[in-house]
């Protein structure tokens, strides 16, 4: 086919829009995933979805684009992983580098590499950044105490230190962070500090490392975040880089003591790696060398030409490395800026946030599993595409551009039930259905002489729509855009709902056949709604791509119909030209589906993917220096029964109970709010450490601690009598 418009033709039809100058070429990235597990829906609709979107647009539009992604493969989460899998961090990177990259794939991730930092290219590149900055005196050294563990003799990451919380008591904080109340801390902080290798307390050794002066560069921050970006980056990426910049930048490390990541490439600093935050950013450049020699193009314009536009895809925790620390490198290594940071806020799920430890969170893989794939890799017969577009639709309706959002299964089923089958769906087969019974399965003639005041209405829409739509999509709101297709396709089912086409052929006939002035009618009303199909094939085609293959599919168009030019135009389907039957676009979710997914994901089982968690049965737990009898016979141990519970204000995590143990009553505050409703324990028997020394919590006395076992998923159990014994019972 087909196009019957001449270029002329769609200069004309489509409205121009933006008269910015338009960047000659954009490279495009998405934040490097941790190869340390599976990727969950938060992570797709922060960093990953919105930049497909984008990309998708861009190359519609003959951008020159490219769109770098990869796994992130250093840092202490790899080996940390790898010690909870009892096997070599290379095994992990290697396993877990390939099932993202496979989900990234099923899902429709379009990126032109997706490479990964362990590749010796990255090692080299990264490297070198290193070497010039520190060449030319940008870097300082400094010499600092830092934990060091004297049996497993070397020093400790901060995620490898375990002590006790100084906010909130728990015993679950590490020298980065409390896992209980999630306060950010320093090793420094920890009360009781050991060593998660060898259970023993480290020693403070003195060390040497490279910083990055931040402070020296906060001049130029203020200038170019504060001032050049203060009106088109996203006010929340402004708020976060702006309390950063006035709360003092310090200098940051930008090497650590591990044996696992990039060598710093300096004689005698056999030991250090460089910080896998100055590492992974990097990542997008090795990448896009990578992408460059397997295409036999130049990777530099992408990172050295003023013209290249950078846009970073990123979730909210990520903003300062992209912001701040990665921008004053670039800056020192003399290339490009980012032009934009459209970080995303949090996607939280069915009312709580997501959570690996506790295993709340919907996997990438587990969408796949459930809904588009068998586990041969062939389409499930109700899934495939259209399930894949569903996702990508739900997750762009409800993306958390400017605030936390929240993925539920109900909300789900409402916006492909409501939206996408009662809508978009709804539209595109009933203009079908009419146009194969009443005009023959081709394209009917438009008469102008007819055109009416609704024609004109809808006319007006589709051009407009256009416009409304790239200026969003210019603006990284894509929810906004997606709104519009959406209220296009709504304005379609109007259009027909007020034509009635059906009705004027059953009306005016003549020996059971239109009369020819009411079949110039129906012809007028179908006209526009294909018209109007082949639009919405193109506007949607960025976040539904699926769909918009298989419109252009029933349209018989060739793919080339779905540039971005094209859009607006009234004449993208020939006059007399056949049509396919309708195919169905998005299948309806039922009920039990739904249902099913809520139990699945309330009772726990949905596990990290089975195929991952099985090795993990192996796995030994981390075992504390022996004890002797005595030590262990100072712990008072007492059943108990909660007879009161409810939940401690701001504080997420913690219950105050009243537990009655026989001969008093205790106040005790337990960190399992995540894990039990108040209402759900009350009459649960209970072990009880009776002697441990009262605790403020978040204000409020606490006289004892509950016995909880975790189990590999995080959950947290009590610990009982298998029968229900007298409080106060001695437990020995
Ligand atoms: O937060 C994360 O998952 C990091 N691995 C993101 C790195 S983004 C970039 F710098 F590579
Ligand atoms: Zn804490």
């Amino acid at each position: 086919m087909i196009l019957i418009q001449s270029k002329e033709e769609c200069k004309k039809n489509s409205t121009p829009t933006i008269k910015m100058k338009q960047p000659k070429r954009y490279l495009i990235t998405s934040a490097l995933p941790y190869a340390n597990g599976l990727k969950h829906i938060g992570h797709l609709a922060g960093a990953y979805l919105p930049a497909d979107t984008y990309v998708r647009y861009l190359r519609a539009k003959k951008r020159d684009v490219v769109f770098v992604c990869g796994s992130d493969e250093h840092g202490t989460a790899i080996p940390i992983q790898a010690k909870k899998e009892g096997t070599t961090p290379k095994a992990i990177i290697d396993k877990y580098h390939e099932a993202m990259k496979q989900d990234f794939k099923d899902l429709a991730m379009s990126f032109d590499i997706y490479h990964r930092t362990s590749e010796p290219l990255h090692h080299e590149t990264a490297q070198e950044f290193f070497t010039q900055l520190n060449d030319r005196g940008e870097l300082e050294i400094k010499e600092t105490e830092q934990y060091f563990d004297e049996e497993a003799q070397t020093f400790l990451a901060d995620r490898y230190i375990k002590g006790t919380c100084p906010n909130c008591g728990s015993d679950r904080a590490f020298g980065d962070q409390c896992e209980n109340c999630g306060r950010t801390l320093s090793p420094d902080e920890l009360i009781n500090p050991v060593s998660t290798l060898s259970g023993k307390t480290p020693v403070k050794k003195k060390t040497s490392h490279w910083y990055l002066p931040l402070g020296k560069h906060e001049a130029f921050l203020r200038d170019w975040i504060l001032t050049e970006h203060k009106n088109d980056w996203r006010s929340t990426v402004v708020g976060q880089c702006k309390s950063w910049i006035e709360g003092g930048l310090q200098s940051r490390a930008v090497t650590r003591d591990l044996d696992w990541g990039v060598k710093v490439p300096v004689k005698n600093a056999e030991g250090k790696v460089l910080y896998v935050w100055f590492d992974a950013p990097i990542g997008y450049i090795s990448a896009t060398r990578q992408w460059a020699l397997d295409k036999g193009k130049a990777w530099e314009p992408y990172w050295n030409d003023k013209e290249t536009k950078l846009v970073h895809f990123i979730g909210k925790d990520n903003i300062v490395f992209h912001c701040i620390i990665f921008p004053v490198m670039l800056k020192l290594h003399g290339n490009i800026l980012p032009g934009n940071v459209p970080a995303n806020e949090f996607l939280n799920l069915e009312g709580d946030k997501m959570s690996t430890s506790r295993n709340w969170k919907l996997e990438m893989r587990d969408y796949i599993n459930d809904f588009v794939k068998n586990p041969d890799g062939t389409d499930k017969e109700n899934g495939g595409g259209q399930c894949v577009d569903m996702l990508r639709y739900y997750l762009t309706q409800i993306a958390p551009e400017t605030k936390d959002s929240e993925f539920t299964w109900k909300g789900f089923q409402d916006a492909v039930n409501s939206e996408l089958v009662a809508i978009f769906g709804n539209f595109v087969n009933r203009t079908f259905v009419l146009m194969h019974k009443l005009c023959n399965g081709k394209v009917p003639p438009f008469h102008n002489d007819l055109i009416d005041d609704k024609d004109k209405e809808l006319i007006t829409k589709i051009t407009v729509a256009k416009e409304t739509i790239t200026a969003s999509l210019e603006a990284y709101r894509f929810r906004d855009a997606l709104f519009e297709i959406m209220d296009l396709a709504r304005a379609g089912n109007k259009y027909m709902q007020e034509k009635e086409p059906w009705i004027v052929a059953r009306q005016a006939t003549k020996e059971g056949i239109p009369t020819p002035e009411a079949q110039d009618q129906i012809d007028n009303c179908l006209h526009l709604c294909l018209q109007l199909c082949a639009n919405l094939a193109i506007l949607v085609n960025p976040f539904l791509p699926f769909t918009a293959k298989k419109l252009c599919h029933m349209l018989k168009v060739v793919d080339k119909m779905l540039d971005w030019e094209n859009a607006g135009s009234l004449k993208l389907l020939s006059v007399g030209y056949s049509l396919r039957a309708p195919e169905l676009l998005f299948r309806k979710i039922e009920d039990a589906e739904i249902t099913a997914q809520v139990e699945k994901l309330k009772s726990g089982l949905v596990k990290p993917n089975d195929q991952f968690t099985k090795q993990n049965t192996e796995m030994k737990p981390e075992q504390k220096p022996v004890i002797q009898f005595d030590d262990f016979a100072k712990i008072d141990l007492t059943t108990g029964t909660i007879i009161a519970a409810e939940k401690v204000e701001k504080a997420d995590k913690l219950l105050k109970l009243q537990v009655d143990l026989g001969f008093e009553t205790r106040t005790i505050v337990s960190g399992i709010a995540l894990h039990y409703q108040p209402e759900d324990i009350i009459g649960k028997q209970v072990t009880v450490v009776t002697n441990l020394a009262p605790r403020k919590m978040r204000g409020i006395e606490s006289n004892g601690m509950i016995l909880m076992a975790e189990d590999q998923s995080g959950k947290l159990h009590f610990i009982n009598p298998e029968t229900l014994i007298d409080k106060g019972s001695k437990v020995s």
